[in-house]
């Protein structure tokens, strides 16, 4: 038996990069994966045939995570096509992520990254919290960065929406421990996805305790650990996987 069969999994920003190997993994494990995306269809479409030219299932949803009219259609969606509700929702889908120095950053590009990694996961979270209340369990993965350790220059309303995920992570977790929910936070290091393509990471794989970037199998191999049985009594933890690169919060 595979340890996710029979589970119904929410990856956000499944077709590209972490979320679609995240999303291949889940399914490898046994779980339905709906794979969200907002603009690139091809690539999400190509994301769902990876998963069941394998023998996995999933179902490809459009949906911009940041409106809440349309998250609700999302979850509403899923469970009127699959016939049941969500069990494990991955938040980790991400719009562009400017480097800027504090005089060339507006208020408006902090609610950018607010929108993505705040405003989206309080939306999806309420969206699959009945059905999760209703089974008394659930498992929440919020996608975070080890930024929130490093305080990079030049990134500061990255940093500053990754950082809220802590606090968010935490209170979720306390809030909804009581309903068999679990809520973790899992901040990878630099891991070379698509659109990092030609960016050379060995400067940075120099100073990595293990002495490499990530590769998105860590990140996966991680999010399916926290989705399963295996980890049923971790909540409210900040993990990262880094190759070492932070120690702790
Ligand atoms: N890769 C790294 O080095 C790294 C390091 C630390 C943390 N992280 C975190 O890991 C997560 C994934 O990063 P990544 O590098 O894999 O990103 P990515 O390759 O840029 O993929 C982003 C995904 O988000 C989707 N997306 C964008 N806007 C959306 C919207 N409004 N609604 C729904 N989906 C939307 C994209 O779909 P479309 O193409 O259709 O827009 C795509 O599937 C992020 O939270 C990121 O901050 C990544």
């Amino acid at each position: 038996m595979r340890i996710l069969q029979g589970k119904i999994a929410l990856v956000t920003g499944g077709s590209r990069g972490l979320g679609k190997v995240i999303s291949a993994t889940l399914a490898e494990a046994g779980a339905t994966v709906i794979v969200n995306y907002a603009h690139n269809t091809a690539a999400a479409e190509e994301s769902v045939q990876t998963i069941t030219r394998a023998g996995g299932k999933a179902l490809v949803i459009q949906s911009d995570i940041t409106n809440e009219e349309a998250v609700q259609k999302l979850v509403q969606e899923v469970e009127e096509k699959l016939g049941g509700t969500i069990d494990i929702l991955v938040n980790n889908a991400t719009g562009p992520q400017p480097e800027l120095a504090i005089e060339e950053s507006s208020w408006e590009d902090y609610l950018d990254q607010l929108n993505f990694f705040v405003k989206a996961p309080l939306f999806l979270v309420k969206a699959v919290l009945p059905g999760m209340k209703e089974k008394g369990e659930g498992r929440i993965i919020n996608i975070g960065s080890e930024v929130i350790s490093l305080g990079n220059p030049h990134f500061s309303s990255y940093v500053t929406a990754k950082s809220a995920q802590l606090g968010m992570t935490r209170s979720w977790a306390n809030e909804l421990g009581p309903s068999g929910i679990t809520v973790n936070l899992l901040n990878p290091g630099f891991v070379p996805v698509e659109r990092h393509e030609g960016i050379d990471a060995s400067g940075y794989a120099k100073n990595v305790p293990l002495r490499r970037a990530g590769l998105p199998s860590d990140i996966a191999s991680t999010v399916l650990f926290l989705a399963s049985d295996q980890s049923k009594f971790i909540t409210g933890q900040a993990i990262a996987v880094n190759g070492g690169n932070t120690f702790g919060i």
